[in-house]
Formats: structure tokens, C-alpha cells, sequence
């Protein structure tokens, strides 16, 4: 979605700020545009143009001078991909010029009047009022923080914003209500992004704006220093949030793969041994999240688990229903956090809200934190970007530790986030009681490699969660065992390959899985229509026959998550049902069990784990599958159309 960078300082502006927008290329866009002024001629330059940032700079004319620049990448949200509605956008004058990331959901009101007082509008955008309104409010004589501020307060939705004013050319303005924006600050010199990854171009120490702060970064004369100053427009008293970007942000590089999809799905065994690292205390079954120390007393005391999220995240946050719900005996929702709000969820201060995020800028998830926040709930981040919004927002969090995910389709994201899940859970069941050395636990007696295992024990006081030391450390010890195990998956790549080659002519697919799996046939139609734009659609395996087996023929082939499990059977069954109608069947089952090779069409193995942790390894042969497919169709698989990877607008 739309970034944003700008540059005030001594140095040439113009190639930072290129830099820096190739560094928020993997966010998705569809236009450029960047703005520099030259402090000694004291003129503005201004390119912009639909398309990629590798055809800008052959096509426009970079080689300006100047010490202020702004760049954007712009996500279309209101008018088409077209040279007008590119930013940035500006004032009748010529003279204030604004990028903007968001919504602004009262623009009509707002240029019906600004029209209707003489205003020229040049773009489609809702972004125009801005500079406009600014105007207005100068010719109305206001002073021009001033003028800003009055128009801040008058623009609602949501905003990330830079506006420069050529009468103040030494100032650089920023301000932000619920989109992301982030102040570096070099030596005598300033930095804006929409997130910490251009940061490290110049600094490393950052300010953190909050939702009603303006900031005024004032370049100062040839002697004086560079500074900036936060106001609020709202009102509010302004406690200036410092933080240090103290690990390198690795460029974007693709190594020996040809795209960061394949690189970052190979990678998930990597992902998940640095999330885990330092976590387990596989002696005593127990977890260490540092992060969640401090309120630990509160943790003790919720009687209810909401999960917010959206897309693949709000996938893994269904695995983690099953598991909390399963070995935590904790009732566990997930909420769609673009519906949270709406539906007045009922939560108080005895709920956890858990935001599931991977860029942890999600404007809906970060909309859910706040409105559970508003509620009393306390509120934990499972967040894979270090410093994002929503991992600053919330009480207390778990980082996911994926590294960077550059690609637009989440992949190592969605097995890190179930992991963390499950080193919550357990810190939950386990760190709730007394631990039972002997293993006795009096909930669980026994548990098996299927993983049919949480034998409820009606004895057990309602209230008290209790996870058995063996039952604690046997998961955390298959967990542990999980990145290796998945490297055997990955063995299986070239199979997987030939498999999707084999099916790409196909328009459609229905992918079909029980219990644990069935997020994961939700994640694996997603990542197939995100990257290949064929259609599929997933839904529980038992589900099917409610309506989706009337869309079976010879040419619909099901994808189905069949690992030997509790609800294996079952879902053999299902299997029958589709085989019977004609329908083509590629199945995912547990390494062994040759059952299947007579009655689907192609099967891929995985290896033999705990029931609640096969979505850890049943994925990869998803995430394999629409990437290779989606090569072959020749489409973008970072980029694919439409797409943004960080959605900060609801
Ligand atoms: O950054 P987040 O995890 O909050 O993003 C949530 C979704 O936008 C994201 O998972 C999206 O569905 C991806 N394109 C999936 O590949």
C-alpha cells in the first residue's frame, strides 16, 4: 500500500529518496512520484508517472539538485492508475505539495466546498483537499502551522502524510492519524518513511509519531542546526516516543532464488528456528516470553482469548483456536478484525485480545487493538516487524522473528505466527498452576503421535488450566523437531513442481481439510488466487457437501488435507464423495500411509507430527504448489496485481 518517504538535510535529496521508495517497493503500488526543491535556484521539480519505480528512473528526469525531497509510491484507492492521480498533489498556487497514505472518508464534503469556493482540482484523488484545504485556510490569513493544523483537524479517516510549502522551504512537515510514519534522525538531517525499512539509509534513531501529532522538521539557516518540533491537532499533550533501529535491515535480496516468494517459502524452516529460539524450556515443558513478563499477573486472570486478524494471519489465528482451545481448555475466538468493531464484540478486562500481524501496520487489525483497548481488554501482539504500529500499541507482544517478508503473499509469516501461537498457548496451560513433576496431570493422561491426546478429565476444576509437565514438554519437543521435518517436505519440491505444471490449465480448485487443516486449506486457496488469479475457494472438508460438491466435474480438481489424524476417515470419506463425482483429487497425507495412491489422482506426503502441528508442515506443499503454478502462468509472483502487502487503509 501507498509509501511514503521524505528528506530534509545537506545532502543530495533526490537519490535517498529513490532508495528509499525501492526499499518500500515490496509494500505494492502502481504509481511514482517524487518532488524535490532546489534551495539555490528555488525551484520545484516534480516527476510522476504510473508504473514501476525501474522504468521512472530511465524515464524522468532524476538528475535535479536539492537538499528536500518527498517520494511516493501510490496503492489506488480513489480514481485509476493515471499520471493525475499519481502524488504528489498540490494547491491551486502551485505551492503546497502533500504525499499521502490513507483514506480521507469526508473528502466530497470537503472539495464540494473547496470548490465551490474557486478551487481547481487537478485528480480523482481524495488526497487533493489537503493541500487545497491548506490553502484556504492561508488565504483566510491563518499563519502556516497554523493553517496545517486547522486542516488536520478537519480531514477524517485515516493518514500518513508529508506536505511541503515552497513559501517555507527549510520546513518539512509530517503528520499522522492511524496510517504509519516513522521519523529518522541523522546527524543534521531527517528521514520520514512509512516504515523502519528506509530508515537505516541515513539513521538510527527514530521518533515513533502518534495518531494526532504533527511534527515540523526545520532545516534552520546555514549556521543553525536542523530540528523538529511535535505538536498534536488534536489537543493532546505530546510524549515524544524515541527508539533506536538497532538491527540492519538486509537489503531486499533474492540470493540464488528468482523471486523472494520461492526464497521466503524456503526459508520456513529457517523462520521457525528463529522464532522458537530461546523460547523452549524443554525440561519443563514451560515457554519463555520475555515480552509477556510483565503481565503475566493480568494473563492469570482472562477467562476468554479474541484473536484479531486478517487474511493468512487471521488462518493461523484459526489453527490457533483449535489449539487453545484443545490443550488450553481456554475459550478462543477469531475475529475477522475488519469485522471486529462492527459487530460490538462483547469483551471486558478478564478477555486477551491477541492481533495477529506480519507487517503489524494492518489498519483493521490496528483498529481492533484499539477498540479492544477501549473495551478494558488487555491486548498482546504476535508482530513480525519490529517497532510497527500495532507492536506499539499493544500491552505486551511476541515477536514473530520471520525476518523480513518481502513478497507480497505471506508464507513464512503464517507457519511463525502459528508457532508463536503455540509457545502462547502453552506459556497459558502450563505457567498457570503448580507444575506436576511426576507428569500426573489432571487433565491430560495420555497423548499419542496422532495426536489424539487431550483426555478430558471431568474431575478437573473448571477453571483450572492445567497442562501436564509430559504433555507440555511433548509438544515443545515436537516443535522443536518441526524445522527439520520440514526440510524433508522440501525434498518433495520438484514433485510439487511438476504437480502444479500438471493442473495450471485448470480454472478452478476446491481445497478441503478437518479440524486443524482446515485453515490450511484456507490459506492454501488464498496463496493460489493471491499469485496465480485462478479461482479457488476452500472450505471444511465436512462442509462440502452442503453445497460446494455441486461445483465437482472431471475439471475441478480438489486439493485435500488428509494426514492421519483424528478426523482422518472422515475426511477419506469426503475424498469418496469427490472421487465418485468424477473429480480429479491431489491429497496431502502423513509419509507411510499408502492408502491413498489407489484413490486420489497425486499425493504428496508429509512427515508423521502431533495432530494440533500439521498445519506447520501440510502448508508447505501449499505455498509450493501457487508459486509454481503460478510460474508457470507466467504471472508476478512478488507483485501480483492489485495486491499491497501492507494494507493500512479499512
Ligand atoms: O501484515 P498482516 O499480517 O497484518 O497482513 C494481513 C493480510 O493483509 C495478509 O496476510 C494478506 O492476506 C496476504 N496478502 C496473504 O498472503
Amino acid at each position: 500500500m501507498c509509501g511514503i518517504i521524505g528528506y530534509i538535510g545537506s545532502k543530495r535529496a533526490l537519490p535517498i529518496v529513490i532508495k528509499a521508495l525501492e526499499r518500500l517497493e515490496y509494500r505494492g503500488y502502481d504509481s511514482i512520484g517524487v518532488l524535490v526543491y532546489d534551495q539555490d535556484k528555488k525551484i520545484v521539480y516534480l516527476e510522476k508517472q504510473p508504473g514501476r519505480i525501474q522504468e521512472f528512473v530511465k524515464t524522468a528526469q532524476l538528475d535535479k539538485e536539492g537538499n528536500l525531497a518527498i517520494g511516493h509510491t501510490r496503492w489506488a484507492t480513489h480514481g485509476g492508475v493515471t499520471k493525475a492521480n499519481a502524488h504528489p498533489h498540490w494547491d491551486c498556487a502551485n505551492k503546497i505539495f502533500v504525499v499521502h497514505n490513507g483514506i480521507i472518508e469526508n473528502f466530497q464534503v470537503i472539495k464540494n466546498s473547496l470548490v465551490e469556493k474557486g478551487h481547481k482540482f487537478r485528480s480523482e484523488t481524495d488526497t487533493e483537499v489537503i493541500p487545497h484545504l491548506i490553502e484556504e485556510f492561508l488565504k483566510r490569513g491563518l499563519e502556516y502551522k497554523e493553517a496545517v493544523g486547522q486542516s488536520l483537524k478537519i480531514v477524517k479517516g485515516s493518514f500518513a502524510l508529508l506536505i511541503f510549502n515552497s513559501d517555507y522551504p527549510q520546513l518539512l512537515v509530517g503528520a499522522r492519524f492511524s496510517g504509519p510514519l516513522i521519523l529518522g534522525v541523522g546527524d543534521n538531517e531527517f528521514i520520514f518513511a512509512s516504515d523502519p525499512t528506509p530508515i537505516s539509509l541515513i539513521a538510527k534513531n527514530v521518533i515513533y509519531l502518534d495518531d494526532g501529532e504533527v511534527v515540523f522538521v526545520d532545516k534552520g539557516g546555514s549556521e543553525a542546526k536542523a530540528s523538529y518540533t511535535i505538536e498534536s491537532f488534536l489537543g493532546h499533550e505530546v510524549a515524544v516516543k524515541k527508539g533506536v533501529i538497532d538491527f540492519e535491515i538486509k537489503e531486499a535480496d533474492k540470493g540464488d532464488f528468482p523471486d523472494f516468494m520461492i526464497k521466503e517459502i524456503f526459508e520456513e524452516p529457517l523462520a521457525l528456528g528463529n522464532t522458537l529460539r530461546g523460547r523452549l524450556i524443554l525440561q519443563e515443558g514451560r515457554t519463555k516470553l520475555g515480552g509477556l513478563e510483565m503481565i503475566e499477573k493480568k494473563l492469570r486472570q482472562i477467562e476468554k482469548v479474541v484473536m484479531v486478524a486478517c487474511g493468512t494471519a487471521s488462518y493461523a489465528a484459526l489453527v490457533g483456536e483449535y489449539f487453545f482451545e484443545e490443550y488450553a481448555e481456554i475459550t478462543t475466538e477469531v475475529d475477522l478484525a475488519s469485522e471486529f468493531r462492527y459487530r460490538k464484540p462483547i469483551i471486558n478486562d478478564k478477555t486477551l485480545v491477541v492481533a495477529i500481524s506480519q507487517s503489524g501496520e494492518t489498519a483493521d487489525t490496528l483498529a481492533a487493538v484499539k477498540e479492544a483497548k477501549e473495551k478494558g481488554a488487555l491486548t498482546i501482539g504476535v508482530v513480525n516487524v519490529v517497532g510497527s504500529t500495532i507492536a506499539r500499541t499493544v500491552d505486551a507482544g511476541i515477536y514473530s522473528h520471520a525476518g523480513s517478508e518481502f513478497a507480497v503473499a505471506s508464507t513464512k509469516a503464517f507457519t511463525t505466527q502459528i508457532a508463536d501461537l503455540v509457545l502462547l498457548m502453552i506459556f497459558l496451560a502450563r505457567d498457570y498452576s503448580e507444575y506436576d513433576i511426576s507428569g500426573n496431570s489432571a487433565r491430560y493422561s495420555e497423548y499419542d503421535i496422532s495426536g489424539n491426546s487431550a483426555r478430558y478429565n471431568p474431575e478437573r476444576k473448571s477453571k483450572e488450566r492445567k497442562m501436564s509437565l509430559v504433555m507440555g514438554r511433548r509438544i515443545l519437543e515436537e516443535l522443536n523437531q518441526i524445522p527439520k521435518k520440514m526440510r524433508v517436505v522440501f525434498e518433495d519440491a520438484e514433485k510439487i513442481k511438476a504437480l502444479a505444471e500438471k493442473y495450471a490449465r485448470c480454472k478452478n480448485f476446491l481445497y478441503l481439510g478437518r479440524k486443524y487443516n482446515f485453515p490450511v486449506a484456507l490459506e492454501g486457496a488464498l496463496k493460489l488466487k493471491e499469485v496465480s488469479y485462478i479461482h479457488a475457494e476452500a472450505c471444511p472438508a465436512g462442509e462440502m457437501k452442503h453445497g460446494p460438491i455441486a461445483l465437482i466435474d472431471e475439471n475441478f480438481p480438489s486439493l485435500v488435507l488428509a494426514p492421519e489424524d483424528s478426523v482422518y476417515e472422515k475426511t477419506v470419506s469426503n475424498i469418496q464423495e469427490i472421487k465418485a463425482r468424477k473429480g480429479k483429487v491431489i491429497a496431502v497425507t502423513t509419509a507411510g500411509n499408502q492408502d491413498l495412491e489407489k484413490l486420489v489422482d497425486d499425493v504428496i506426503y508429509i512427515p508423521k507430527t502431533l495432530e494440533m502441528l500439521t498445519p506447520l508442515l501440510s502448508v508447505i506443499p501449499l505455498h509450493l504448489f501457487a508459486y509454481y503454478l503460478a510460474k508457470k502462468l507466467g504471472r508476478d509472483v512478488d507483485r501480483p496485481r492489485n495486491l499491497a502487502k501492507s494494507v493500512t487503509v479499512e
